[in-house]
């Protein structure tokens, strides 16, 4: 993530200094221009800053109608909000295995759909992109909605396509963990001005009142607050300025490193849905055993599996179907019995056991990590 720091924090202060906090208030400025500038990094049509990653997902989902009945499928290996997003919505979460890139499995993607399928949400985990080109060939094959989850990812691209700007809908997070860090934030992506238009009704409930120039034949309906202030936009703008520059480094060390892992016979690098734009480095091992041995002895970062809360297995409300009210639970209005078991997705287990990270150590100079990356192979 890009470090924060004094210019986020003169960028705060000036939102403060010119005293209108909230984005529609009569001077305020650093929300639209933050966002026409999102527009201008992914080449979406539209961006919509939102309080959250998770309501980026709730407001892509209410935005394209996805509702009571809907099954949408999620990969296993992702955070909860993925899963939890649907069930907002009255919509039920399908879990999908995920494959060696450590993706959501188009195949797998084919096996789960039904008749009751409405969207997929693939997931760009850790800034390793998804296969979208196999993804929106099932999506229009089939008729269903793509919400990219790109919480992981703002700023990587996916053949010379910007991920959450490929999909009918994205969904980026600027958390402390992410690659634009605001503390909280998040933003919804698109170029379908209905979706737009339905995600920034739900998205302020006050939508009505705004004086919105353009509402692409969309009547407001009854949504929520998701808007963010305009503190949180200023410190945005900073950090989306720092965010290319780093992409551009980790893509370089990314290069360097996997290079030179390549050459080891006791793994591989995990497979790439776009190595010319890669920025992500994880290592696959053949068997679970051999990857805690590399962990322990290489000074390997850690196994996917031990090291991450974003295994499906952890989702205990989901697997559990539990929601805050017992009447406001929508596997009782699913079309058909939904169940989930901690084995239902064994391939995904079997993945992340046997999957390593690589720290690309940005904060050290290129020839440590490169004697770091050869002390692995080795
Ligand atoms: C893959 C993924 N999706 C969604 C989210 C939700 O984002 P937020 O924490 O901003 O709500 C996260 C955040 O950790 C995430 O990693």
């Amino acid at each position: 993530m890009p470090a924060m720091g004094f210019c986020e924090w003169i960028a705060a202060g000036r939102a403060i200094a010119e005293g209108q906090l909230t984005r529609y208030g009569n001077k305020a400025h650093f929300t639209d221009e933050v966002e026409q500038e999102l527009c201008q990094l992914t080449g979406a049509k539209h961006t919509l800053t939102v309080t959250s990653g998770t309501s980026a997902l709730i407001a892509a989902l209410a935005a394209a109608g996805i509702g009571p009945g809907d099954e949408v499928l999620v990969p296993a290996y992702t955070w909860m909000a993925t899963a939890a997003a649907p069930v907002m919505v009255g919509a039920v979460p399908i879990l999908v295995d995920i494959n060696e890139t450590l993706t959501i499995d188009p195949e797998d993607i084919e096996r789960k759909i039904t008749p009751y399928t409405r969207a997929i949400i693939p997931v760009h985990m850790g800034n390793a992109p998804c296969d979208m080109d196999a993804i929106m060939a099932i999506a229009q094959k089939h008729g269903l909605i793509v919400i990219e989850d790109a919480c992981q990812s703002v700023g990587v691209r996916y053949k010379d396509h910007h991920l959450g700007a490929i999909g009918h809908l994205g969904a980026f997070s600027f958390n402390k963990m992410k690659n634009l860090n605001i503390g909280e934030g998040g933003a919804v992506l698109t170029s379908d001005d209905q979706f737009y238009a339905r995600a920034r009704s739900y998205h302020d409930l006050g939508a009505m009142i705004r004086g919105h120039e353009e509402r692409y034949n969309q009547p407001d309906f009854v949504g929520t607050n998701m808007k963010v202030n305009e503190i949180q936009s200023a410190m945005l703008q900073v950090q989306l300025r720092r965010v290319q520059p780093m992409l551009d480094q980790m893509q370089k060390r990314r290069a360097m490193m996997a290079s030179i892992l390549s050459h080891s016979d006791d793994f591989v690098v995990t497979p790439h849905n776009d190595n010319d734009n890669a920025v992500s480095l994880t290592i696959l091992a053949a068997t679970r055993e051999a990857a805690i041995e590399l962990q322990g002895q290489r000074g390997v970062w850690s196994r996917l599996y031990d090291c991450s809360r974003h295994i499906y297995t952890n989702w205990e409300p989901i697997l559990t179907q539990r929601t805050f009210h017992p009447k406001m639970n929508p596997w009782k209005w699913a079309k058909r019995d939904i169940t989930y078991s901690p084995d239902m997705c064994t391939r995904t287990l079997d993945i992340l056991q046997r999957t390593c990270v690589v720290n690309l150590g940005l904060k050290y100079p290129s020839f440590v990590m490169q004697k770091v990356a050869e002390r692995i192979a080795a």
